[in-house]
């Protein structure tokens, strides 16, 4: 087989495109999470999915309110610094959590009844 011919190289070609085409919507895929709800999932969680500290999905909150919150801390919640979190990531942070469900809804709907 000569693989020179023109007939392969076009078709090399079309596969060559096919796999970056294929790679580029892949890579597109994790923008659409923010670095707010990967600081979320990671520390936040720790205690606002698991009951020491108040429920914080689907509440949609004030961007403000979170960095206030963050900044300041709250009782049982240690205060976050600029290097840990910085004000984009914490309003990236609150559109996320605007974006989610509020816990329960899952099983219940939104007014609690099935
Ligand atoms: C060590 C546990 C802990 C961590 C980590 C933590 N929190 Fe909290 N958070 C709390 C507790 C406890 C409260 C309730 C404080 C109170 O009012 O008594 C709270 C309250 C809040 C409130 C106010 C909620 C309301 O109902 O008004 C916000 C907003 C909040 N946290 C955001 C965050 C964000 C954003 C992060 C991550 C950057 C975070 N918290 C990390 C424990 C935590």
């Amino acid at each position: 087989m000569n693989f020179a011919t023109p007939k392969y190289r076009a078709l090399t070609t079309l596969a060559c495109l096919w796999f970056a085409g294929a790679g580029t919507a892949a890579a597109a895929e994790p923008a659409t999470i923010s670095a707010g709800q990967v600081y979320f999932e990671k520390i936040c969680a720790k205690c606002h999915e698991t009951g020491i500290g108040p429920e914080l999905t689907g509440r949609d909150l004030p961007e403000a309110t979170f960095i206030v919150t963050a900044r300041i801390g709250r009782n049982g919640m240690p205060a976050f610094r600029i290097t840990d979190i910085d004000d984009q990531t914490l309003i990236e942070l609150a559109r996320y959590l605007a974006s989610t469900a509020r816990a329960g809804d899952a099983e219940g709907g939104a007014d609690g009844r099935r």
